[in-house]
């Protein structure tokens, strides 16, 4: 049986993946592709477990302890849900995965890129996703659509400063893997950014 495909879906706090997300599921479904939907931190009741604490406002948390947080759940996430279904012919559209580690510990906390990527390996070997779909918005358009939106977690409540820096860090990895990181720019109309989602998924899609 052929491997499913690895999609994961990155950008800042109000970028918009979620919106996207049900549409790329929408555009398997209409090709039959099966599909399982997950996120990060979480995807696994231990997972969603440590999210509920790497979420919550009220911590104060180490950018180490973070870190370490992120990859215990990746590492759950990825032995109980990613792989099976990745082996059963099933795609896996993953809300947030590695790049948001270096992103968020790296780019916006600090933590040293080397120290990630250990325990990259350590928790992933040499396995990346497929397909990376990261939604870059400015700043203060995520802000704003967070600000919306209901109740702040512990990594919205953080200032532009820190978005700013989570960004940058996204930008350089897009640059870094060009081949598996596409930029859509998500300050487009709706309908705009449907159109770049659906031409990034073709070649994919194609190769089915
Ligand atoms: P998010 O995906 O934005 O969920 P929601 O749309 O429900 O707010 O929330 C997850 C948060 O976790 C987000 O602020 C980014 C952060 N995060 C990291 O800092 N590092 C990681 O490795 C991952 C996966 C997420």
């Amino acid at each position: 049986m052929k491997q499913g495909k690895f999609i994961t879906l990155e950008g800042i706090d109000g970028a918009g993946k979620s919106t996207q997300l049900a549409w790329i599921v929408e555009l398997l479904q209409r090709v039959g592709i099966p599909s399982v939907v997950t996120r990060e931190p979480g995807g696994t009741a231990l997972g969603e477990k440590l999210r509920d604490i790497l979420l919550d406002g009220s911590f104060m948390i180490y950018p180490e302890t973070e870190a370490l947080l992120m990859f215990a759940a990746r590492r759950e996430h990825l032995g109980r849900v990613i792989l099976p279904a990745l082996t059963k012919g099933q795609w896996v559209i993953s809300d947030r995965f590695t790049d948001a580690s270096f992103a968020y510990q790296g780019g916006g906390r600090g933590l040293d890129t080397a120290k990630l990527e250990i325990l990259e390996h350590w928790v992933q070997g040499a396995l990346q996703p497929d397909l990376t779909l990261y939604f870059d918005v400015p700043v203060e358009v995520g802000q704003q659509r967070v600000s919306q939106g209901g109740s702040i977690d512990r990594f919205e409540q953080e200032k532009a400063e820190f978005f700013q820096r989570v960004r940058a860090a996204y930008l350089d990895r897009a640059r870094q893997f060009p081949g598996r990181i596409k930029i859509i720019d998500s300050s487009q109309s709706l309908a705009e950014v449907k159109a770049a989602v659906e031409q990034t998924l073709r070649p994919l899609l194609n190769n089915v």
